[in-house]
């Protein structure tokens, strides 16, 4: 059950660099902070997949809370990676330890259980939401992670070392294949043939990413979880702020085609079967 709790920092820091960059490189992930916050009462543990609301500054300005995936819960701490964005995530960026948090979760849906190897494919900080879910069934994914650029690439190591078999893409070549993750992907199913294509797919990354993702899978009847990354208001599916187009089948229409239907990202999702959403 989703609860509001109050959270004390436990740290708020920009991530470490882990990978060797070359010299022009070194303001790397001066955008990517990982958040840990030890709840100052008992929580329910997340699933991978499922989001919180967090207050963003300790003032009401901004005064909505924006949401966040569960990057990881260890030692009773839990943990999120974010990227700095705009007003609310420059102002979580600047809490310091010891400072206490409005958080409301954990939120939504979970990724559904792989029944073997999978697919994860991740679009820049959509890594923060499939990196959990990766450590859940470790070494079951070939993941295909992709950004811009090499400093948008965050959590390298940890990525490579949760896959079977990892695959990165930059728009500018300055990491991994020059190329667009998705068009990796279609290369990666094409020449592994039906092997490959029989497994699920999960991804996370931004709308027009997911967008050429689906026709990739369409096209190929392969299965895939999408997590929906929608602007919230109240996260709890008070406000109808975050409605997507989706299809669904009605109980009692189940010998009919799907039908068209407004459903909530922060109450229904955010992961849907990516075939179902209306782009
Ligand atoms: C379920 C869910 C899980 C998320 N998990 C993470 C996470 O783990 N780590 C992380 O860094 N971010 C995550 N996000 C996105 C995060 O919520 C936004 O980056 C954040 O709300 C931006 O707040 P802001 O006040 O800093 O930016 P704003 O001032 O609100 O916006 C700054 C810019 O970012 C764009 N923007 C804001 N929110 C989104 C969004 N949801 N999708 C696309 N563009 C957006 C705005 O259009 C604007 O251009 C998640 C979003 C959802 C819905
Ligand atoms: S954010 Fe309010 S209904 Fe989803």
């Amino acid at each position: 059950m989703p609860r509001v709790f109050t959270a004390e920092i436990a740290g708020n820091a920009f991530l470490p660099e882990k990978d060797p960059v070359s010299a022009e490189m070194l303001s790397q992930n001066a955008q990517f902070k990982l958040l840990t916050l030890k709840p100052l009462s008992e929580i329910t543990a997340p699933e991978p997949g499922q989001f919180y609301m967090i207050q963003a500054g300790t003032a009401n300005d901004p005064l909505l809370k924006r949401p966040f995936s569960v990057y990881g819960l260890q030692h009773d701490c839990l943990g999120f990676l974010y990227r700095i964005r705009g007003k609310g995530t420059l102002s979580l960026s600047q809490l310091r330890e010891g400072d206490t948090l409005q958080v409301v979760g954990p939120l939504g849906n979970s990724y559904p259980v792989p029944s073997g190897d999978f697919i994860a494919v991740a679009g820049g900080i959509g890594i923060a939401s499939l990196l959990p879910f990766m450590n859940k069934y470790k070494k079951r994914a070939y993941l295909f992670y992709g950004a811009m650029k090499r400093d948008e690439l965050v959590m390298l190591e940890e990525a490579r070392e949760l896959s079977k078999e990892a695959f990165f893409t930059t728009d500018d070549g300055s990491y991994g294949q020059k190329d667009l993750i998705t068009d990796a992907l279609r290369s990666f199913l094409s020449a592994s043939q039906i092997a490959h294509q029989a497994l699920r797919i999960y991804a996370c990354g931004p709308a027009p990413m997911l967008k050429a993702l689906s026709v990739i899978t369409n096209a190929g009847g392969i299965v895939c979880y999408a997590s929906l990354e929608e602007h919230m208001a109240c996260g709890i599916g008070a406000c109808l702020g975050c409605m997507v187009k989706v299809k669904i089948q009605k109980p009692e229409d189940r010998d009919k085609n799907k039908e068209w239907e407004y459903k909530r990202v922060c109450k229904e999702g955010p992961i849907f079967s990516l075939e179902d959403i209306k782009w």
